[in-house]
């Protein structure tokens, strides 16, 4: 009897087991699918604004503008009005993808020792938390420029739900208050910073709480009221201005007047019969993209294992050789010819790593390489896909986790702290280890160099891949890793999003790993010579995947306000 009743048991057990099994199999992380659309951004409350623009027969360029400006104000740590940033836009009908560039510039007043000491020192508090830090900030000009050439809604419904969100306030969320606790310090150095924040007994928004920002709301009013040129020539203009004349800035009037954002050719390469594109100068990361893909594409990726030690070993050593590159020929193109041809030209990057020792190496001994031509991260992305063939890739930012914490008074917004990302002094490095040289020095009316890489992947004259990340120096290979998961290793864009990262700029001379590699791999990549210091999460890459006329969007878990939704 008894063993009757074990045997009923075992059948029983094996058959939820069976069962559970079979619901267990296929994909480890499944993306959101949907036919007429796709949008995901980095919080829920943009998505759905710009989920509502598509409902409503927008297109994708009208969802991303309403999406920026949204994040504006649910997500003040990236989301900007005070910053800058690159938006790709490729239209599958015309088979064109523009580019626009509305990095930040630099204040005409700028020079290129202003943030060197006395005793020849960096000074990184001027240089990260000052009103010398700031940028002319290029958002809404280029978001407006964006909507103007290729949206068709008008710049004031673009901004109507973030207006509403700014005037009626949102509930906060578990990591706004995080954010808020945790950068605590530096956002109660100014006065018009703690008052936007904080409550009125100093403390932070709990989670729950609704946050209300009635200084941006009048901003985005008037803004929406008399159109982009009332940021850089109307009150919200002289209010920046008033806010530098008291503390020091730099930002004039003439500054702001002058501001322009510009639309550039992206950067064009291929990887096994896929063709990239993505953020051409004064961007780094188009650049370096495909250079890294075309080292990587001289082996089989896709044989030797996602994520295996010697797949981790080759895109080492190609990210390695790509940094070096970027500290030496990397700058603002209005300003340094930079040897763009050369960099992403499939035999230099053959040169470059082949013969590839199986050691790691030294970083030490690594220099630029010679490209033919030559000659002398708080950020945000959002990727959006519309039934009419357009796609859109944003990264915009205003530098660090809330820019340089200096609210504008008056007008509720955050400014950037993007002269940080120019070589204060080459050689040392700025926020995000990245050594700078010559090419990227700070001159007066000239873009930092970034590495914001929206990137937008096509087969066949087809859009396939609409993706891109925050995370500083780490945005390149973020956004290299999840091209390669797609293309070498057949990941799904949920499970190529998911998958576990790795990073290394050639300085300093690690290998960034996230949780998730296995013990096993990482003795054997320390065995080759590969110093493994493990690090927390790495970028935060929304994506979309356009397959046989089915969109699959992926929101990275990296972050817990991100949100997929299509319709
Ligand atoms: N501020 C980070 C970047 O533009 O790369």
């Amino acid at each position: 009897m008894k063993s009757l009743i074990i045997a009923i048991l075992s059948v029983v057990y094996l058959g939820v087991n069976a069962q559970a099994v079979s619901i267990l199999e296929g994909p480890r992380a499944v993306p959101v699918e949907a036919t007429n659309g796709m949008v995901v951004t980095s919080h829920t409350l943009a998505t759905n604004e710009a989920l509502k623009v598509l409902e409503n027969g927008g297109n994708a360029i009208d969802a991303a503008v309403t999406a920026a400006f949204a994040l504006a104000v649910t997500q003040p740590r990236s989301g900007n009005i005070g910053g800058g940033g690159f938006m790709l836009i490729s239209n599958e009908k015309s088979g064109k993808v523009d580019a626009i560039d509305y990095r930040e510039k630099a204040p005409s007043k700028a020079y290129k020792d202003m943030f060197i000491d006395k005793d020849g020192n960096v000074n990184q508090e001027l240089s990260r938390f000052s009103h010398k830090s700031a940028g002319v900030p290029g958002s809404v000009a280029g978001l407006a420029l964006a909507l103007e050439k290729y949206g068709t809604i008008s710049l004031s419904k673009a901004l109507a739900p973030a207006i509403k969100l700014a005037n009626d306030g949102f509930i906060v969320t578990p990591r706004f208050s995080q954010g808020t606790i945790s950068r605590k310090e530096r956002l109660s150095k100014f006065e018009s910073s703690k008052k936007i924040f904080y409550k009125k007994d100093g403390t932070a928004y709990k989670p729950g709480e609704k946050f209300v920002q009635k200084d941006l709301a009048k901003t985005l009013k008037r803004i929406s009221k008399h159109g982009a040129k009332e940021f850089y020539t109307g009150k919200t203009a002289e209010l920046i201005v008033e806010e530098m004349e008291k503390h020091g800035g730099y930002i004039t009037k003439e500054d702001l007047a002058n501001y322009k954002p510009s639309i550039r050719k992206p950067i064009k390469g291929t990887y096994r019969g896929y063709d990239i594109f993505s953020m051409s100068p004064p961007s780094s990361g188009g650049i370096h993209i495909v250079q890294i893909l075309n080292m990587m594409e001289n082996f089989d990726i896709g044989k030797l294992g996602h994520n295996s030690a010697d797949t981790i070993h080759i895109m080492t050593e190609s990210m390695k050789r790509a940094y070096v590159d970027r500290a030496t020929y990397l700058g603002d193109t209005d300003f340094v010819k930079v040897p763009t041809e050369g960099l992403i030209d499939k035999k230099y990057a053959k040169k470059l790593i082949l013969p590839l020792s199986a050691s790691s190496t030294n970083s030490k001994d690594l220099k630029a390489g010679s490209p033919a031509g030559y000659e002398s991260s708080e950020t945000t992305h959002f990727s959006i896909a519309d039934k009419y063939g357009n796609v859109v890739s944003n990264t915009y930012t205003i530098n660090f986790s809330y820019g340089s914490g200096i609210v504008v008074s008056g007008a509720g917004f955050l400014l950037n702290n993007e002269m940080d990302d120019f070589s204060a002094k080459p050689g040392v490095p700025n926020a995000y280890g990245l050594i700078g040289g010559e090419a990227n020095k700070i001159e007066a009316n000239k873009r930092m160099l970034s590495s914001m890489s929206p990137t937008i992947v096509k087969k066949d004259g087809k859009n396939f891949l609409v993706t891109g990340s925050p995370g500083g120096s780490r945005i390149i290979t973020t956004t290299l890793q999840v091209i390669s998961n797609v293309i070498d290793h057949n990941l799904n864009i949920s499970s190529a999003v998911n998958a576990p990262r790795m990073h290394h700029q050639w300085l300093p001379d690690e290998l960034g790993v996230e949780e998730g590699f296995s013990p096993d791999t990482i003795k054997l990549l320390e065995k080759k010579g590969h110093k493994i210091v493990q690090k927390n999460a790495m970028g935060a890459i929304q994506s979309i995947m356009i397959k046989d006329g089915i969109f699959y969007g992926a929101a990275d878990p990296r972050r817990s306000t991100s949100s997929a939704k299509g319709l």
